[in-house]
């Protein structure tokens, strides 16, 4: 469910109108609901808390790499919302939209001394370690410190899902995480060391998972570790069951929704006695979000092949040449007559620069203003200036209200990042 609904024949996100917004703020332009954010935060607070018996608190770590606008995470933090993060860069974010380090979670397979001595310092809730040798950097670093930050060992578990092989992380060839039988001997590592206090194990295992089963079967794994661990003498107190719902793109109507999941975890986790944590991502913020853009021009060939040509181009929204991904394409004023196809393409002078081959749309022109659907999440964070185009702006609305939330930066900005050697 979203906000993007047409008012007088032309599509609005909430109360704005978006050839309005077009108009004011150029396109292309990612532009973003704060309902449909609150909705989606919202519904899965409620089915986690219907659980709160088998999960616990349940935090919701929004997993900040699916779109990490300062204001995107203000509008979660006021809800009461953590993070999920993997950087130093996105637990500054986290901060400075108001998410408190006792709800920011640090994940990554690669964390530098430094991160992890940053994440020391700030005292987040959680460190998810994802190697023996990480565990012993972190050691030293939290030595250093005279710390012992809370740790969960990332577990993979030998289940690979998701909605592209480009986009699954828990299969045994994946570079995340830790096999299992290495966990174990982490965790009692972690659990020797005085500068790690192992609070307990974590999982994701890939992104845009359509059914249930394969984090069920994850989520199992981690529970009879959870009781193994336990009796090998460990404390056990947390679960991270990490994120990777996936979200209709297509209008599939039979995906499980967030009560099923929520139902599915509570089920797993019964009577295990830990607080369990989510870190979803797209979940929250993928329906949430439009990339607006405007059709430069229609090039049709004497094969009657017609591209479309729109101002928004891979650099804009990776995800079609990444991973095959699909972005519904709606105008935002339907014109009458006969659905035909289209090739929508971008001005990049790149071959995969292709949203879509063959799309069928309604009579389209120059000038016609169209959005992809489902952009807010991994849309903007992918964005690049290939091409030298200007990074793509963002804007927030709420209700009739409306904020440049990453203003298009103007060329003489672009060209002030990049001080001229001072030998030329
Ligand atoms: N937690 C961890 C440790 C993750 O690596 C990810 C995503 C998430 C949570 C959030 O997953 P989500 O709930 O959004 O599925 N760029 C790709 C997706 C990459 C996902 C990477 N990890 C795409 O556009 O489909």
């Amino acid at each position: 469910m979203h906000h993007f609904d047409r008012i007088d024949g032309a599509l609005h996100a909430e109360g704005v109108s978006l050839e309005a917004l077009a108009e004011a703020v150029g396109t292309p332009a990612y532009v973003y609901s704060s309902a449909t954010l609150t909705r989606h935060y919202g519904l899965l607070r409620a089915a986690l808390d219907q659980h709160a018996g088998a999960l616990g608190e349940g935090l919701i770590a929004f997993a900040v790499k699916a779109n990490s606008n300062l204001s995107v995470l203000a509008t979660l933090a006021q809800l009461g919302c953590g993070a999920d993060t993997v950087s130093e860069g996105e637990i500054r974010r986290a901060l400075a939209a108001g998410i408190p380090a006792g709800r920011i979670i640090f994940s990554g397979v690669g964390k530098s001394d430094a991160e992890l001595a940053f994440a020391v310092e700030t005292g987040v809730r959680q460190i998810n370690v994802e190697s023996g040798a990480e565990l012993d950097r972190l050691i030293a670093v939290a030595a250093d410190r005279h710390a012992a930050p809370a740790i969960a060992i990332r577990v993979n578990p030998k289940i690979g899902a998701g909605g592209h092989a480009r986009i699954t992380t828990g299969g045994a060839t994946d570079k995340f995480g830790v096999p299992i039988e290495e966990a174990y001997d982490l965790y009692a590592r972690a659990s020797a060391s005085p500068h790690l206090t192992p609070v307990g194990l974590a999982c994701h295992i890939g992104s845009q998972i359509t059914t249930l089963e394969p984090m069920e079967t994850a989520f199992r794994t981690l529970r009879e570790m959870t009781e193994t661990l336990r009796a090998q003498g460990h404390s056990v107190t947390r679960l991270d069951l990490g994120g990777g719902l996936g979200v209709p793109y297509h209008g599939q109507t039979d995906l499980p929704s967030i009560a099923d999941y929520a139902a599915m975890c509570a089920r797993v986790l019964d009577g295990l006695d830990v607080e369990a944590a989510f870190e979803p991502g797209r979940l929250l913020a993928a329906n949430a979000g439009v990339l607006l853009s405007r059709v430069i021009q229609v090039n049709e060939r004497a094969d009657g092949r017609r591209f479309l040509v729109l101002d928004a181009g891979m650099n804009d929204l990776m995800r079609p040449a990444l991973y095959d991904a699909f972005h519904d394409l709606v105008p935002v004023r339907l014109r009458e007559g006969e659905p035909a196809p289209y090739d929508l393409v971008g001005p990049i002078c790149e071959s995969t620069d292709v949203f879509a081959r063959e799309r069928m749309l309604p009579p389209i022109q120059a000038g016609d203003l169209v959005a992809f659907m489902s952009a807010g999440a991994y849309g903007a964070v992918l964005s690049s200036e290939y091409n030298s185009r200007p990074l793509v702006p963002e804007v927030l609305v709420n209700g009739d209200q409306v904020a440049v939330v990453r203003p298009r930066p103007s060329y003489a900005e672009m060209w002030a990042r990049e001080p001229k050697a001072d030998w030329l």
